[in-house]
Parts: C-alpha cells; sequence; structure tokens
C-alpha cells in the first residue's frame, strides 16, 4: 500500500459483536500509544450521512443497483475524506464494516453478480483495501437475537437489514465465510459466540501480529 498507516477492518452480521471489539481495540492501541483512527460505513461523513439515512430506511423502496451504488458513494466519499488521509498521516484505522460487507450482503445476500460487484468495488475503495479483516462469526439465530434485544430497547424498528428474512442473513454469512476461505491470508475469522474477553484476546492476538509484521 502507498501509506505508513494501518487498515484494519471488522466484518460481520448484525449482533456479531463488531461494533463493541472495534471500540475495545482502539481504545486499547491508544493506551498503548499508537494513533487511532475509529470509523464505520455507511455514514462516516457528511455525504455519507444523508446516504445512511435513505439506504437503512425501510420505508424507502430501493432496487438492489441502487442499494449498491449508494453503499459505494458512502465508501467513496469515506476513502477520500476519512481513509487515505488518516493512513497517510501514520495512523492505525479501525473501520466498522467496508468493501467485504457489500460482497456479503449486496453479493451473495442480495444476489448482485460478484464479478461486477468486484469492479464496483475497488472502483469505490480507489483500490484502497485493508491490512487485515477480522470477521466475527456467529450463528445468525444468535446475531439476530442480540439486534432485537438492542431494538427492543431503543426506540425504533428494525432497519432494512435487520428486518431481511433469515435465509437472506444465511447468505450474508455464507458469503463472509466464502470471502474468508478464498483470501485466508487477510481475512480471518474469529468465533463470536464466546465470552467478550476471549473473544477480544484472539483479536488483539490477530492485531499484535500485524503490528510487528508491519509497523515501521
Ligand atoms: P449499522 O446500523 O451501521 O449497524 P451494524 O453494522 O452494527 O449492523 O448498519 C449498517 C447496515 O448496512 C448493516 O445491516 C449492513 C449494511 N451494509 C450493507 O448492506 N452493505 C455495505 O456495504 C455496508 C457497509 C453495510
Amino acid at each position: 500500500m502507498m501509506s505508513n498507516g494501518l487498515f484494519i477492518t471488522l466484518e460481520g452480521i448484525e449482533g456479531s459483536g463488531k461494533t463493541s471489539h472495534a471500540a475495545m481495540l482502539a481504545e486499547r492501541l491508544r493506551a498503548q500509544g499508537r494513533p487511532v483512527l475509529l470509523t464505520h460505513e455507511p455514514g462516516a461523513t457528511r455525504a455519507g450521512q444523508a446516504i445512511r439515512a435513505i439506504f437503512l430506511d425501510p420505508a424507502v423502496s430501493l432496487q438492489v443497483v441502487a442499494e449498491l451504488l449508494l453503499v459505494l458513494a458512502d465508501r467513496a466519499q469515506h476513502v477520500a475524506e476519512t481513509l487515505k488521509p488518516a493512513l497517510a498521516r501514520g495512523e492505525i484505522v479501525i473501520s466498522d464494516r467496508y468493501a467485504d460487507s457489500t460482497t456479503a450482503y449486496q453479493g451473495y445476500g442480495r444476489g448482485f453478480d460478484l464479478k461486477l460487484l468486484g469492479e464496483l468495488n475497488r472502483l469505490a475503495a480507489d483500490h484502497l483495501f485493508p491490512d487485515l479483516t477480522i470477521l466475527l462469526d456467529c450463528a445468525v439465530e444468535t446475531g439476530l437475537a442480540r439486534t432485537r434485544l438492542r431494538t427492543n430497547a431503543g426506540d425504533r424498528g428494525p432497519d432494512r437489514f435487520e428486518g431481511a428474512d433469515l435465509d437472506f442473513h444465511r447468505r450474508v454469512r455464507n458469503g463472509f465465510l466464502t470471502l474468508a476461505k478464498n483470501d485466508a491470508a487477510r481475512v480471518r475469522v474469529v468465533n463470536s459466540e464466546r465470552s467478550r474477553e476471549e473473544v477480544f484476546a484472539d483479536i488483539m492476538r490477530l492485531v499484535d501480529e500485524l503490528v510487528r509484521q508491519r509497523w515501521r
């Protein structure tokens, strides 16, 4: 890659625990004195916030291609405004979801042609791909149950994806696992159906390994 930073993404189905582990990882690395940028998709930029509102609203009907192009537009802004500048500053960038989510959700989940999707993903990502991707894997039933607890506690209904059927989520999970199998050096699977401490210990092991190999 052209940058000096490290780019780490967390991926997984709804309720797989990405968001809390991303926060814990950022905190741990900062405690080690490292410069960290914690970010997420969709919706991390100004344009992204507007895109996210349309993208997740189940009342807005979207063609598969429209759904795909929206999330890619979000990514193009994220890469240019947030990710590349932080990597150029030499930071460790942690993103809660990135291009693999598009392959899993819009490709495996919605059925968009994987080859064309791969090309569009490269276009939107401007050839920026992660140094390490941590795939938090759990059963669809486990993940959705966790998400439901969260939605019930708040005052909002399920978003476009949380409300999708079980088969959709199974295709997404299997899509992520296929990605991991096809790119085993980059995408590392961590079983997230264990205690938070056990899961986080595995994540830290992978990140320490990367930092030792690649950090100046
Ligand atoms: P979000 O509320 O950010 O929560 P979480 O990541 O914890 O599930 O939801 C983002 C949703 O957008 C999520 O259901 C997955 C979906 N998504 C895609 O379908 N394609 C993508 O490329 C990305 C980045 C997200």
